[in-house]
């Protein structure tokens, strides 16, 4: 895996390989990651507490004005996935805690490019840059507990599984139990 800094909002980019790159985000994504959830938005919505019916453009914008943000804080790292140059998908360490060295993180990818192994391998380089780069201690993964293809990414890369949390999530009109996966620093190859 590449790893350089040039150009963009905090200019991160993680190649994956020759095909698939990270991109630390920027608010000209809007467009394009909008139109990428637009187009998936019936199957976000099942797993996705933001994927609302009404979800819009307005809010593409406030999610990254607010990533921004939190990124300028050191509080979360949102990246795009790109395959051949063209957004498939997003992936962040979120809700990092400083006191804790802990983050928590999230993905999601075009149901075109799903199957291929690119999350799998966008969350190894995550994981890799909070332990490294963030000096994170852990880091978590909350999957609902029935979202199987979302489990198997930590289980992928062993991480343990820790439990459920019953009802911890509102997921539009109903609670949801979430299976709770962490790595520990010391414990990452
Ligand atoms: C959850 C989600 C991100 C998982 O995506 P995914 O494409 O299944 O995950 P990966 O990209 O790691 O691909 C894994 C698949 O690629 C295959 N694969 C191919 N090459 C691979 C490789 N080099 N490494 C790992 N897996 C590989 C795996 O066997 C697996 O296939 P399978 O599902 O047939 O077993 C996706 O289903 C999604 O966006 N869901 C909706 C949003 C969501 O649920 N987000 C998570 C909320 S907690």
């Amino acid at each position: 895996m590449e790893r350089q800094r040039a150009g963009d909002s905090i200019g991160l980019t993680i190649q994956l390989n020759s095909d698939t790159e990270l991109r630390s985000i920027g608010l000209g994504d809007a467009d394009e990651m909008f139109a990428a959830i637009d187009r998936n938005r019936e199957r976000l919505h099942q797993w996705l507490p933001w994927a609302s019916s009404g979800y819009s453009i307005a809010d593409t914008y406030l999610f990254l004005s607010n990533s921004l943000e939190e990124l300028a804080r050191h509080e979360s790292l949102t990246m795009t996935i790109r395959h051949r140059g063209n957004l498939c998908g997003a992936i962040g360490l979120h809700r990092i805690d400083h006191k804790n060295r802990s983050s928590a993180i999230g993905y999601w990818i075009d149901e075109a490019h799903e199957g291929k192994g690119i999350v799998t391998a966008a969350c190894r380089a995550m994981v890799n840059e909070g332990f490294r780069n963030f000096g994170l201690h852990r880091i978590e993964i909350r999957c609902a507990t029935w979202n199987h293809r979302s489990s198997a990414v930590p289980r992928r890369l062993e991480f343990l599984e820790e439990g459920i949390l019953r009802e911890a999530e509102w997921l539009h009109d109903k609670w949801v139990d979430l299976r709770v996966f962490s790595m520990l620093a010391q414990d990452w190859v």
